[in-house]
């Protein structure tokens, strides 16, 4: 949630910050800035409400000269989206400005004693009374800008990840992090600050990732320095990062969503890479096998998770359950980390997060790993904050995810956990080879059932015409596909508005049944699995009330053809991998109802890709 953006070095900050802002959308967009000193030591500070866009336009008569410069683009906390609450936030005296991704839960406190002090506020943001506090103890204990930023952040409780700058002073940006994530790109005479490594990747791929608790002090022509708030200098630890800039941009398609859905046959294959031996059949995770005794004594796996993460660990149960007979629990990040989970030192904790930034996920891991617990993360983001507080991991590695609704990285999590499942399961002795081989025969020829699916999007296409101006949706589906459901609905709601619900087929007659009538479409998930004959009994309550039904069906299903109204004909896999494939038409579905409805598929509103405030 909020991008932040920075940029010391030879060069114009204001291109840099721009491109690094538009590419940091996804964290948040409903107010941009931008503050620059230029070559004067004038500190010029531009913001507006909406997108980077509308920064842009508003810049474009203003001056914009300086090699230094801190950027945001926001997603609201504390104060409605406006020109005021956008930040960069300045202190009373105009002679700091600051942007922050965060919340400062004491923020009132503080606020309450600068206005004692005779501080004004011009926004309602919690990130004014840091930038006041910073000034206020600036100016009473005449110390530097650096010793000022510690001792106010000493005084915070929250998260944070900020940087400020001072009028006069083009050659330093002080920035610190706790608990949202900062790293400060390296170049040639030149520093980059960033919420994320990959919106600064044309610059350098060199990156320092800021700890928790840690002030970066970034001066011009100077080695970079990291301070602890007692001031206490930390260990620079340079990080490269492999990725392509066409990974980052929309490479022909209208939106990033619909990039991600094509991608998803070839994301599977990096997903597999290395651990589905094409030859052998062998499956393995060396996450697991680097950690096989505390795999073997596991008692429990509890997954721990948020939004669509959430939803891909839902078939994670089943997969560990039914391949592993270890008992699974899937739990809210944020439900368990505040409700005193009884936590053993041998249970294995399984944190999944596509960015591997989700603040309540993060504070589980954190909470598990007080309670002894061994804890696993399924991350796609590489050196994410997730990923590197978790004991050992499995990345999904899809490539950056940049559309809000997740697509790719559900797909690739539900391959991960099928990998881990069949290396659990194989270690254990509980999978027979012939059921290992299915599934890991199966997974090998995912890429291409993917490839046939996709297929499917004209018709799909056409389909969504019919059902744009619905107002609810039902979507139903069992077993393995129950969570398919749950995710399918979420991919509607998320980007066309429409209110959608997820149920298990058989719950349908216990309340939303009531809801069926010929104005609700119910999307059935009918592929064949032990619970297809009942599936069907409840497509048939739902026509017996007049209800419309899309079906998702595999092969020329005569039966479920002459109940749905519509039917959508995925190809068959192993019904443990069936999520996978059946997912794939729901993403197309959602996204082109959005369309029709002239929605911003990949910005869709009061959303954002990274949730890093609780
Ligand atoms: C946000 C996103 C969702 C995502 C969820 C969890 O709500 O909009 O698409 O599923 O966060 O994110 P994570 O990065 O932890 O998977």
């Amino acid at each position: 949630m909020c991008g932040i953006v920075g940029y010391i070095g030879k060069r114009n900050a204001y291109p840099i910050l721009i491109k690094g802002l538009h590419r940091l959308e996804y964290r948040g967009y409903d107010s941009a800035g931008i503050a620059l000193v230029d070559d004067e030591g004038a500190l010029n500070v531009y913001k507006c409400k909406g997108k980077v866009a509308a920064l842009e336009h508003f810049v474009e008569t203003k001056n914009l000269g300086g090699s230094i410069g801190i950027a945001h683009t926001r997603w609201a906390t504390h104060g409605v989206p406006n020109d005021v609450n956008a930040h960069p936030h300045c202190s009373v005296s105009e002679n700091i400005a600051l942007i922050h991704n965060g919340i400062i839960e004491n923020y009132r406190v503080l606020k309450d004693a600068l206005e004692a002090n005779g501080y004004t506020f011009r926004s309602t943001t919690d990130s004014e009374v840091l930038v006041n506090l910073i000034e206020y103890i600036r100016s009473t204990n005449c110390c530097t800008l650096l010793e000022a930023v510690q001792q106010a952040l000493k005084q915070v409780i929250g998260a944070y990840s900020i940087a400020v700058i001072e009028r006069g002073n083009r050659d330093e940006i002080i920035a610190a992090r706790k608990s949202s994530p900062l790293v400060v790109g390296i170049g040639e005479g030149e520093y980059f600050l960033g919420s994320d490594p990959a919106s600064l990747i044309e610059y350098t791929n060199n990156f320092v990732y800021v700890k928790d608790g840690e002030v970066a002090l970034i001066r011009r022509n100077h080695p970079l320095k990291l301070v602890t708030l007692d001031n206490r200098e930390s260990k620079i630890d340079i990080k490269q990062l492999e990725l392509s800039i066409s990974q980052l941009e929309k490479g022909g398609y209208p939106h990033f969503m619909l990039k991600e859905i094509y991608e998803q046959p070839k994301t599977i294959v990096d997903c597999i890479r290395g651990r589905v031996n094409p030859d052998s059949g062998n499956v393995k995770l060396s996450g697991v096998i680097d950690n096989r005794e505390r795999f073997l004594r596991a008692r429990r796996i509890i997954f721990v998770a948020c939004g669509t993460s959430w939803h891909a660990s839902l078939i994670g149960e089943h997969l560990i359950e039914n391949i592993c007979r270890i008992p699974v629990e899937v739990e809210y990040a944020s439900e368990f980390r505040y409700r005193n989970p009884i936590i053993h030192p041998d249970d294995i904790v399984v944190a999944v997060s596509q960015s591997g930034e989700t603040a309540d996920t993060l504070a589980a891991v954190e909470l598990a790993r007080k309670a002894g617990a061994f804890v696993f993360g399924i991350c796609n983001v590489v050196g994410s904050s997730i990923s590197r507080a978790t004991d050992s991991g499995a990345y999904i590695h899809v490539g950056p995810e940049i559309g809000v609704a997740s697509t790719k990285a559900f797909t690739g999590q539900v391959t991960v956990m099928a990998m881990l499942a069949l290396t659990i399961g194989k270690e254990l002795g509980t999978v027979s080879d012939d059921y290992f081989h299915e599934v890991s025969q199966a997974l090998l020829e995912l890429p291409d059932k993917l490839t046939e699916v996709l297929k499917l999007d004209a018709q799909i296409s056409e389909l969504s015409k019919i059902f744009t101006y619905a107002h609810n949706f039902i979507y139903l589906g069992r077993g393995y596909n129950y969570p398919t459901a749950l995710e399918g609905a979420l991919k509607l709601k998320e980007i066309s508005y429409i209110h959608a619900e997820g149920y298990p087929a058989a719950e349908m007659k216990h309340g939303p049944i009531a809801l069926i009538d010929n104005e609700m479409p119910t999307v059935v998930i009918a592929t064949p699995d032990h619970t297809y004959a009942k599936t069907v009994s409840n497509m048939e309550e739902v026509k017996a009330r007049g209800g419309r039904i899309i079906a998702i069906i595999a092969h020329e299903d005569e039966q479920v053809r002459r109940i749905a109204d519509y039917c959508i004909e995925v190809p068959v896999v192993t019904e443990c991998l069936m999520p996978i494939v059946v997912s794939v038409p729901l993403q197309l579905l959602a996204y082109h109802i959005a369309v029709n409805k002239g929605r911003n598929v990949d910005q869709p509103r009061n959303l954002a890709k990274s949730v890093t405030v609780e």
